[in-house]
């Protein structure tokens, strides 16, 4: 049969996502889809792409992410697309860009704030600028409870009042209404450290009506990390929705190891009730400056400070002796300021990253001056280093957890496979080269070994570069994407 396509890949070794074992193959796709895979040798298409000794993998999903702006302020999303990353989930730790107008909004919102990016009122206008701005990469909008409270109340240091708590519901409800696909909570940080367990679930109560999820990083993920977890599901099933938790880790030396006990409360919950999590491979997070991490950690390092731009990069010990101060005493004078900490155990995170329901999120800051290198390395990382050079999975796990998994804990629809009728998010990698080049130090550097990455059935990379397009969309939920189906 001659068939003829947009875009055909030939002599690909496909991982499909939903964890079958490879097979040999040619993928035909057709207005932006998957028309056809199979034996496709008479074929013929405008573009095409050898993909012989290559895997052809659906793209990446980060299911953890930071990039509400980044997508408007590099829209060729390179270090996501530079490792295979296709869709991206944005508005995570109860952070969000919308809705919400502030000059300056408090931490942790500044770890996407420039000044003046706080500025869409309501949900609908900032999914409409993604729509009408298209970036590299497709995306999937959570709202953030902090940014609703820093939007519906003026001082943070206490519960909202029954009046606040229902203007934050509505606002999650006209964002659930215009496509958000959930509601992030983060209530580790000072805005919504107050919030009581009724609070979130009052805010979260639309979320059934759009078949939103829950997601969350959690009050605590040290000494109470079971408590934390406990309060979690308690909201999942009493608003009746999936949860998930975020980059899930247990902090602190003394709490090393107890990714056993965590893993086991996560799938007794799972019985219950719809759980799942995401994890990045590294033993160090990353956030805003915070002295009571101090303890916790063998070693920070100094991502951005507002004040000290000049000790990115630098220890907190260095930079504290450079200024004759403590180390309490330096985090007082460089705040504004991001840090990572160093402060996990290898075993509890390779340990969770094999657990079944784990799907991978970078956790990415993409505005830092100086970033943890999960931004441009974690996709590499668990599919070079774990998968491959540790064997703690195969290849078809590693990609099922980054693509068919991740799909549907989100909802995406027809994403995260390769199959007939899917979107032709894909992604051609050298199963022998892949692998992470950012370091602590280098924090910047292109993942080794991705070969092509399409989006939408055009592609975003290759030749080791961005070739300009941006065929990304913005992966809207139920009746919300019924509504704006293009198809
Ligand atoms: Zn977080
Ligand atoms: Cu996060």
């Amino acid at each position: 049969m001659n068939r003829r396509y947009d875009l055909l890949i030939r002599n690909a070794t496909i991982i499909d996502g939903a964890r079958r074992p490879r097979y040999a193959g040619d993928i035909g796709v057709r207005a932006g889809r998957i028309a056809d895979i199979g034996l496709l040798a008479a074929a013929r298409a405008e573009v095409e792409i050898d993909a012989q000794g290559k895997i052809a993998a659906p793209g990446f999903i980060d299911a953890h992410t930071h990039d509400d702006r980044l997508l408007a302020s590099d829209p060729a999303m390179t270090p996501k697309v530079s490792q295979g990353v296709t869709s991206v989930i944005a508005g995570n730790c109860g952070i969000s860009l919308a809705p919400l107008v502030s000059a300056s909004p408090p931490p942790p919102l500044d770890l996407i704030d420039d000044g003046g990016a706080f500025r869409f009122p309501d949900f609908a206008s900032f999914l409409e600028e993604l729509d009408s701005q298209p970036a590299a990469t497709n995306v999937a909008c959570l709202v953030g409870h902090t940014t609703l409270r820093v939007a519906a109340m003026s001082r943070f240091d206490r519960a909202a009042t029954p009046e606040e708590t229902a203007r934050m519901q509505a606002l999650a409800r006209e964002a659930l209404a215009a496509g958000a696909v959930g509601l992030s909570t983060g209530t580790y940080y000072p805005p919504a450290a107050h919030a009581t367990t009724e609070e979130i679930i009052a805010v979260a109560r639309p979320l059934k009506d759009y078949g939103g999820r829950y997601v969350t990083h959690m009050r605590h993920e040290d000494d109470r990390i079971a408590e934390a977890m406990e309060e979690t599901f308690r909201i999942g099933r009493e608003v009746g929705v999936p949860v998930i938790i975020s980059h899930h880790k247990v902090v602190g030396r003394n709490n090393f190891g107890r990714s056993v006990e965590t893993l086991a409360l996560l799938r007794s919950a799972g019985e219950r009730q719809s759980v799942c999590l995401d994890c990045y491979p590294y033993t160090a997070s990353s956030t805003i400056l915070r002295a009571d991490r101090i303890a916790l950690s063998s070693r920070i390092l100094i991502t951005w400070s507002k004040p000290h731009p000049e000790f990115a990069g630098m220890e907190l010990a260095q930079a504290a002796a450079q200024l004759g101060l403590s180390q309490e005493q330096a985090v007082a004078s460089l705040s504004p300021a991001g840090a990572i900490y160093f402060s996990m155990d290898e075993a509890d995170v390779q340990r969770i990253l094999r657990f079944d329901d784990t799907m991978i999120g970078s956790d990415g800051l993409p505005h830092d001056l100086k970033p943890h290198p999960r931004l441009w390395g974690t996709f590499a990382r668990v599919l070079g280093h774990y998968s491959r050079d540790l064997g703690l999975f195969p290849l078809e796990t590693a990609v099922h957890k980054m693509t068919g998994l991740t799909a549907r804990n989100f909802g995406l629809k027809q994403r995260g496979l390769l199959k007939p009728g899917y979107w032709a998010d894909i992604t051609i990698f050298d199963a022998a080269e892949i692998g992470d080049a950012a370091s602590f130090d280098q924090p910047t550097q292109k993942a080794r070994g991705i070969d092509s990455v399409i989006v939408n059935g055009v592609p975003v990379w290759q030749n080791g570069r961005s070739t300009g397009a941006r065929p990304g969309r913005v992966l809207r939920a139920g009746a919300a994407a019924a509504r704006t189906r293009v198809d």
